[in-house]
């Protein structure tokens, strides 16, 4: 199995494994006890150190099982990166979610007593607030990192405009600007992480850690002819429901095309299989900082880890075809009609 390689967070001096593992859905929610242990002793045994939660997954379990199995496991907290995410909150009281500074402040609080740890490396805004100025939103976080509760803040589905105000607001009062942004990009979810946040990886050098890089599973090919048993669109058929129906629609049946012909692609020119190769697609892209990778048996992680191979593998000619196969790609921002400039900004 090749090393994992680790990127820096974004204009961090933080340096994240290019594959971490997360707990949406599964560590605390329907992965409990001995086996979260499993999971997360195999990632950290091949390389994996990042390990991703928040506080609305499973309710506030993911964290407090994820804080169990690190104690439990023995590991050094100064060899590890935690990330959680706050937003959605526990309960339902006008100011047990968003992103007030009260919310940041005693959520943050909440999500460390579950992990049973004094600090956390990032914490995310799991989701913009409107409803609160900006300034607040980034003092408040600013406010956690001086107290050492975290290392650092960074957004997760944010605009690419609410992401400027947060940096315009961090310059403008000399306070700690967001360092990355956690979004979701695969084979078939491309637009925002491909071309809203263009500007900012530049300007900002931005970095991205990436959720569901397998569409939840559709990439790995199991839902080419209906839906398994014991799946996650089994498991959570309620939440998935409009997805589980899409695949019988003709957006569904293309994307289940273009899987299978994803997987002969990967098959006879890569010798991989599909999952391999949408994981290595994400992970060569120059902006993700991390994958965070899902996984519901340790065989998975495993399994997924095996992209790390394929990712050489993806020449310029590979990529042509799989871009021949998806046809998703976003347009470039129109020039009209002035010459498109190269990346160091030449004729
Ligand atoms: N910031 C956000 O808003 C946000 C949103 C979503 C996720 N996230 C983060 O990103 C992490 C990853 O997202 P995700 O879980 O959606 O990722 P994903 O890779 O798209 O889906 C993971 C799921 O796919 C299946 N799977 C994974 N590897 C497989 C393999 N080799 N073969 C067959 N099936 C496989 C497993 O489900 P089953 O075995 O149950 O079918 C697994 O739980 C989350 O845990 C979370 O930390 C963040």
């Amino acid at each position: 199995m090749s090393e994992v390689k680790f990127r820096r967070l974004g204009p961090s001096g933080l340096r994240v494994p290019l594959f971490s593992l997360g707990g949406w859905l599964t560590l605390g929610g329907t992965v409990v006890g001995d086996p979260v242990k499993d999971i997360i002793k195999v990632a950290f045994d091949n390389g994996i150190n990042m390990f991703d939660t928040a506080e609305a997954y499973a309710k506030g379990r993911s964290e407090q099982e994820m804080g169990r199995v690190i104690k439990e496991l023995g590991l050094r907290r100064t060899d590890l990166v935690i990330t959680t995410k706050l937003f959605w909150g526990l309960r339902n009281g006008p100011n047990d979610g968003g992103l007030s500074r009260k919310h940041i402040i005693e959520g943050t609080k909440e999500c460390l007593e579950r992990l049973g740890l004094d600090y956390v490396d990032v914490i995310f805004a799991h989701r913009p607030d409107v409803s609160v100025p900006m300034e607040e939103i980034v003092r408040a976080f600013n406010w956690v990192i001086e107290k050492g509760w975290a290392h650092y803040w960074a957004t997760s589905e944010w605009s690419a405009y609410e992401i400027e105000e947060a940096q315009h607001v961090a310059t403008k009062f000399g306070l700690h600007p967001p360092i990355a942004e956690q979004c979701q990009h695969n084979m078939f979810h491309r637009e925002r992480p491909e071309k809203e946040y263009h500007p900012l990886y530049k300007k900002y050098d931005l970095g991205i850690t990436v959720f569901s890089a397998l569409a939840s599973g559709l990439l790995t090919g199991k839902y080419n002819d209906g839906i398994p048993e014991g799946t996650r669109f089994a498991t959570h058929s309620k939440f998935f429901k409009g997805t589980v129906d899409s695949l019988q629609k003709e957006d569904g049946l293309t994307k289940i095309r273009k899987v299978n012909e994803l997987s002969t692609l990967a098959e006879q020119e890569l010798g991989c299989s599909v999952t391999h190769l949408a994981l290595a697609w994400v992970a060569k892209n120059p902006n993700t900082s991390t994958v965070i990778l899902g996984a519901s048996k340790p065989e998975q992680v495993l399994d997924n880890l095996k992209a790390l191979e394929v990712i050489p593998k993806l020449t310029p000619e590979v990529m042509d075809k799989i871009e021949a196969i998806l046809d998703n790609k976003s347009a470039p921002p129109p020039t009209f009609g002035r010459p498109h400039l190269d990346p160091m900004g030449r004729l």
